[in-house]
């Protein structure tokens, strides 16, 4: 298959997958089918959504680094404009849940520091969001490097979001938490080590143990919990997985992924090879 006809496809695939969560929302709200409180549950899976697109979008990179796959980095755009998309959906159903008052909207948005939080992330998405297309990148030049750099405060703005409103329980804010620090350690890792084998065990260890200082310091400062009390939880075979042990296992199965690529690779390098030397003659 010709690299356009993979990219074509690739793009194609993605943009399906893209609009199965709102589909199903969709399905399900009209079905009947969100619970009690269906407008509080579609804000729910749309935040959800808005930060796995916005995770998705900034692990491209790593992703096409380490998988040494270059049409990855063809389908960045379209998922980040979704995670916006998303969060523009999300806003909207919070509208909608304050019966459209947007004078009530503006003073949550004012009152409620999560909300406060929550408004910076989306404007910031939606600024990225607008000018993703190359005609901003050229009018932009090199100011479109610094304005896309803000995704990754609108990231942690995000999370903290998901973390505040998660209430008494942070494990899938640990998740997310865990998986950006892994992005951010990956960008800070010196460029020979981000994808050797043991760059990669040091950021699956690294990740998890970020997300154990995060959840940690959340239960123990926010929530008053004795923070032993969470590591004996976390350490407990009855409750796994918890959400320090699920960003160990996405470290890991990074690795393994690497791994059958590489293997994918090398075997294709030598069935080439072997198939070059039977077809064309040796003079
Ligand atoms: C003005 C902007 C925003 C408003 C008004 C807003 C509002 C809300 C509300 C009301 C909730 C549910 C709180 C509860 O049930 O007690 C929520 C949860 C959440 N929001 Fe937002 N949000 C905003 C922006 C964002 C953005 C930009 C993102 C991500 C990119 C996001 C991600 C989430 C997530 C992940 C949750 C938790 C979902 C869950 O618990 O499963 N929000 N937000």
């Amino acid at each position: 298959m010709t690299t356009k006809r993979i990219i074509f496809l690739l793009r194609l695939v993605t943009l399906i997958l893209l609009c199965l969560p709102v589909l199903n929302l969709a399905w399900r709200w009209y079905g009947d089918d969100l619970g009690a409180r269906p407008v509080t549950e579609a804000t729910h899976i749309t935040g959800d959504w808005a930060v796995v697109f916005l995770l998705i979008s900034l692990a491209l990179t790593p992703a096409r680094s380490v998988f040494e796959w270059m049409p990855l980095t063809q389908i960045r755009r379209r998922i980040g404009v979704a995670a916006a998309l998303y969060a523009v959906l999300h806003f909207v159903i919070y509208v909608a849940d304050q019966k459209w008052n947007l004078i009530v909207v503006a003073l949550e948005i004012v009152k409620r520091f999560y909300l406060t939080i929550g408004f910076a992330a989306l404007l910031v998405l939606v600024a990225l969001a607008i000018t993703s297309t190359n005609d901003w990148q050229k009018r932009l030049k090199r100011n479109w490097k610094r304005l896309h750099w803000l995704v990754y405060p609108a990231a942690i703005l995000a999370i903290v979001h998901f973390f505040i409103q998660s209430k008494a329980n942070v494990g899938e804010a640990t998740v997310a938490a865990g998986l950006f620090a892994w992005l951010m350690i990956w960008r800070f890792l010196p460029v020979k080590l981000r994808t050797s084998y043991l760059g990669l065990v040091l950021l699956a260890v690294g990740a998890t143990i970020a997300a154990l200082v995060f959840e940690l310091a959340w239960y123990k400062f926010v929530n008053h919990v004795d923070p032993m009390r969470i590591l004996r939880a976390d350490i407990n075979p009855a409750l796994a997985p918890r959400a320090t042990l699920k960003v160990l296992l996405a470290g890991a199965a990074v690795i393994v992924l690497v791994g059958v690529r590489r293997c994918a690779i090398m075997l294709k390098r030598r069935w080439t090879d072997r198939y070059i030397r039977k077809t064309i003659p040796t003079s």
